[in-house]
C-alpha cells in the first residue's frame, strides 16, 4: 500500500495562488480539521509580519520537529536533507510553494546551486530540497510540505529537464513524484520551473536571502 493512500481527500484543500499570471491550484492541508499538530507557539504581536531574525529563530527552534516528520517518509532523501548545506540565510515566504516560509538545501553533488551559467546543467544525482512552515494568526507554528528536485539521467522526462519533482506532505506521505506515485499531482511543478530552462529549471533563492558561497 502506498503511503499516500493514508491521506483522505477531506484532509486536502486547494488554495489558489496566482503568480506571474500562472494560476496554480496548490494542495495544502486544512489545518483545523486534520491531525497535523502545531510544532510550536510564539509570543509575537504580529506573527504575519516576522522580521528576518524572528523567522530564523522560529525555524531553528522547530527544525528538529520538521526533521522528525520527514524522517518518517518513505523517500530516503526526505530524511537526510537537513544534513546538507543550507543556501538561504533566513526563511522567506514563497508565494509559489503554498505561501509559507521556506528554506533551501542542496546535496554535495548540487554544490553549484545558484552558480550555474546559462546552458550548463547540474550533474545527475543533484538533489535540491525546500522545506516549509507557516505561522497562523493564533501564533501557532505548523509544518508544511517538503519540495524536492532530483536530477535524473537522460530520457527520464524531457519537459522537466530530467528533474524528478517530489512533494512530501507533513505527515511523511508522498503527494506525488514525477514518473512515479501520483505523478500527475506534481505535473504543475514542471510547467513553472520550465520558465528557467536556460538555467536548468532552477530559480535560486530571492535576492537578499542568499548565503555567501
Ligand atoms: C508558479 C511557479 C512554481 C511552481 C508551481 C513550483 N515552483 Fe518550485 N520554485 C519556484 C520559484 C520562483 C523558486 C525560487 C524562489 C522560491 O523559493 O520561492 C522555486 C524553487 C524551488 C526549489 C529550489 C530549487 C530552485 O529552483 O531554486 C525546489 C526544490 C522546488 N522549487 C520544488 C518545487 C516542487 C516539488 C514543486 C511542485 C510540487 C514546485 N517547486 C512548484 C517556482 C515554482
Amino acid at each position: 500500500m502506498y503511503a499516500s493512500a493514508r491521506i483522505s481527500l477531506k484532509k486536502i484543500t486547494a488554495s489558489i495562488i496566482v503568480t506571474a499570471g500562472i494560476l496554480v491550484v496548490f494542495p495544502v492541508y486544512a489545518q483545523q480539521d486534520t491531525d497535523i499538530k502545531p510544532i510550536g507557539h510564539i509570543e509575537l504581536s504580529n506573527p504575519a509580519d516576522l522580521t528576518k531574525q524572528q523567522a530564523e529563530q522560529i525555524y531553528l527552534s522547530v527544525l528538529p520537529d520538521i526533521k522528525a516528520i520527514f524522517a518518517m517518509s518513505d523517500i530516503g532523501t526526505a530524511a537526510k536533507y537537513t544534513s546538507w548545506k543550507r543556501y538561504n540565510n533566513a526563511p522567506y515566504i514563497s508565494a509559489t510553494h503554498g505561501a509559507r516560509y521556506v528554506d533551501n538545501y542542496a546535496n554535495e553533488i548540487a554544490k553549484d546551486y545558484g552558480q550555474l551559467k546559462p546552458g550548463e546543467t547540474y550533474p545527475i544525482g543533484s538533489i535540491l530540497a525546500k522545506d516549509s512552515f507557516s505561522v497562523t494568526s493564533d501564533r501557532s507554528i505548523f509544518p508544511g510540505a517538503l519540495f524536492l528536485m532530483e536530477k535524473m539521467g537522460e530520457g527520464f522526462n524531457k519537459p522537466s529537464g530530467n528533474w524528478k519533482y517530489t512533494m512530501v506532505l507533513p505527515d511523511g506521505s508522498v503527494f506525488g513524484t514525477t514518473n512515479g506515485e501520483n505523478s500527475e499531482n506534481v505535473e504543475f511543478c514542471i510547467g513553472c520551473h520550465a520558465a528557467k530552462a536556460a538555467l536548468d529549471h532552477i530559480f535560486f533563492v530571492p535576492k537578499g536571502y542568499g548565503k555567501d558561497p
